[in-house]
């Protein structure tokens, strides 16, 4: 995926919304993004699917830095200020415009995962990434973020069954550790924002967690 795709419906009976999916690596997030969208188009919902980070050919250019293996360690702020470069690039080329003509947009990742792997992960301070957040996100957050919630070894295991591991990938155990308690904790600090799935179930299971979710919140923001 190179670019956001926008699908055909219009117009929407919603305003625009946000949504967000996250979770360690091999949790299932593009798997249960095609039922994310697939679940829109049946409401009639227009929407853009994209992802960070990337989600413009810039942004997806800093993915490419990001995630490839070198032989010069990258410095943890380095890395963290590159997600945030290639986040303000997404944002104010792909999101923004979206959501202020009414377009949904669903993320495959968003802010949520620097707080996970750069803060959970690399154990930098959470203030230091809110202070990014401010400056680069400010009130564009998601509406709604499905986490993905699986152990480890699990979602591990799947990524492995995919092909070779990129430089995050191929971190040890006791960070993704840190990723997955990040991620829940966040999720617990913010109960209205986040759903978690319990996405170690078989796939049909885990998409009928995510129906029931999307049910639920639909029915809270029709109100
Ligand atoms: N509930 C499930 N049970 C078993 N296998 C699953 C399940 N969900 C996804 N998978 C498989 O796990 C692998 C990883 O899934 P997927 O690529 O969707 O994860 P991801 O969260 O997008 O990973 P990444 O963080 O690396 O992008 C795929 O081979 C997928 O078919
Ligand atoms: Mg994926």
């Amino acid at each position: 995926m190179s670019a956001p795709e926008k699908t055909e419906n219009a117009p929407n009976a919603f305003p625009g919304k946000f949504i967000s999916v996250e979770g360690s690596e091999g949790v299932g997030k593009t798997t249960n993004l095609q039922f994310v969208q697939n679940y829109l188009k049946s409401r009639n919902i227009a929407f853009i699917l994209t992802r960070e980070p990337g989600g413009t050919p810039l942004a997806e250019e800093l993915r490419n830095l990001l995630l490839t293996h070198r032989e010069e360690p990258v410095s943890e702020d380095c890395e963290l200020l590159l997600m945030f470069a290639a986040r303000a690039q997404h944002l104010q080329q792909v999101i923004r415009p979206a959501l202020s003509e009414g377009t949904w947009v669903l993320s495959d990742r968003f802010t949520d995962a620097t707080y996970a792997y750069q803060g959970g992960g690399r154990s930098l301070s959470s203030e230091k990434i809110a202070n990014l957040e401010k400056l680069v996100v400010a009130s564009t957050k998601p509406d709604l973020t499905l986490l993905l919630d699986v152990p480890v070894e699990v979602g591990i295991d799947r990524a492995k069954g995919r092909g070779a591991l990129d430089r995050f990938e191929q971190e040890q155990l006791d960070f993704f550790e840190r990723v997955r308690r990040t991620y829940l904790l966040r999720a617990e600090q913010e109960p209205s924002r986040f759903r978690v799935i319990d996405a170690e179930q078989p796939l049909v299971e885990v998409q009928q967690q995510i129906q029931q979710a999307l049910d639920l919140w639909f029915e809270q923001i029709q109100r």
